[in-house]
């Protein structure tokens, strides 16, 4: 079954075609970072005209690379949130324009789904996998995951991390969720994103701070490690703590060292913090495996904290194609792809799809 997904929820215009879930035949993303870093994040409207712009050729071009018409296509999956709502209505719109011109199905996607289904697809770059296999044999006394070619297992214990999101939760089945937690105010994505511009390390701020952390010195200026009691995550003091940091050292606040030394810092008890409660949930719930997803999950100090943390011989999958972390199409369609399998006659092709940017990750 081919499945296209169209993913517009903020700044990536992103169409793909995907063969029953798992198999990617093409994932366009046109990526808007270079608009937005003239602004410093997202300015929705500027967003949702590149979208515009940018998703008839990126639809074009998806459906050349997999070599495939749009009439063979099986359905159509599209997120329809959490987003930015004027950036979710071009994808949304376009994808029932599509469907109804095809008179294929329509299959909304939560946006959150589509991250944590983006470990179901099958990774043709092994270049990058082999590079962070490596980095984490170097890691003290940790293992590198193991090859992970067959399909996931239930239960699994997810950690979606990203710009937006921050959720910790037991999948027991295709969309059957167990939700333990979330962030209390900032996702780790927004966190990374504040402190970077904070840090004067621009955007986004999540491969800024990796990048500089890698020169910094641990334990220089110390940060707390925000453990809360439960399974939800605050990172809001965190922030403050650097905040306080930049106004006690002002005149270092120049020094790339210093930068360097708090991105690492920072970097550090994110990581740690997220890490932690992933695998505190692996034992308690007994999972067969542990998933990190989201943009956030292309960190390798997570991946390795991750590692270093989980029970020996657990299973432990991220994208190790860094693009499958962060917004991509793919992920979409393969979500798309197991919801629509579980209850096809709940997708018809004349059916309305609501975008909704405030949409919660639900059962299906
Ligand atoms: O999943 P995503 O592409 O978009 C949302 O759904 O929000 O995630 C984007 C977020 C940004 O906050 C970005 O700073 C963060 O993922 N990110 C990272 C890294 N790469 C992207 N955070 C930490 N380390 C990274 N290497
Ligand atoms: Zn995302």
């Amino acid at each position: 079954m081919f499945v296209l997904g169209i993913e517009t929820s903020c700044d990536e215009t992103a169409v793909a075609v995907v063969k029953n879930g798992r198999q990617i035949l093409s994932n366009v993303v046109y990526s808007q970072i270079a608009l937005h870093q003239k602004t410093g994040g997202v300015v929705p409207e500027v967003a949702a005209r590149e979208h515009v712009v940018k998703i008839m050729p990126a639809l074009e071009e998806a459906l050349a690379k997999a070599k495939i018409t749009l009439e063979e296509i099986d359905a159509i999956a599209v997120t329809a949130g959490p987003g930015l709502l004027s950036s979710l209505l071009i994808g949304v719109n376009a994808a029932a324009t599509l469907a109804m011109f095809v008179q294929k199905p329509l299959v909304p996607v939560n946006h959150i789904e589509g991250h944590i289904y983006a470990n179901w697809l099958k990774v043709r770059d092994l270049r990058s996998g082999a590079q962070t296999q490596r980095a984490l044999r170097d890691l003290a006394g940790a293992k590198a995951p193991k090859n992970v070619g067959q399909p996931p297992k239930f239960p699994i214990a997810v950690l979606t991390v990203s710009g937006g999101h921050n959720e910790l939760l037991i999948m027991r089945g295709h969309g059957d969720y167990k939700f333990l937690g979330a962030t209390l105010d900032d996702a780790a994505g927004e966190a990374f994103d504040k402190i970077a511009r904070l840090l004067g390390l621009g955007y986004p701020g999540g491969p800024a701070i990796q990048k500089a952390a890698g020169k910094g010195v641990l334990g220089r200026y110390p940060l707390p490690r925000p453990f809360l009691k439960n399974w939800d995550f605050s990172f809001s003091g965190l922030k403050t703590a650097v905040l306080y940091l930049t106004k006690k050292h002002p005149a270092k606040t120049a020094s790339p060292q210093f930068v360097a030394d708090v991105a690492a810092e920072f970097q550090e008890s994110v990581c740690e913090v997220l890490a932690t409660k992933l695998a505190n949930a692996a034992k308690k719930f007994r999972v067969k495996e542990v998933h990190l997803a989201g943009g956030v999950s292309a960190n390798t100090r997570l991946r390795e904290w991750a590692q270093k943390l989980l029970p020996r011989g657990m299973i432990l999958r991220f994208c190790k194609n860094f693009g499958l972390c962060t917004d991509n199409a793919a992920m979409i369609a393969a979500a798309g792809y197991f919801k629509f399998k579980k209850n096809p006659a709940a997708y018809k092709k004349w059916a309305p799809i609501i975008a909704d940017p405030n949409l919660e990750l639900m059962q299906w």
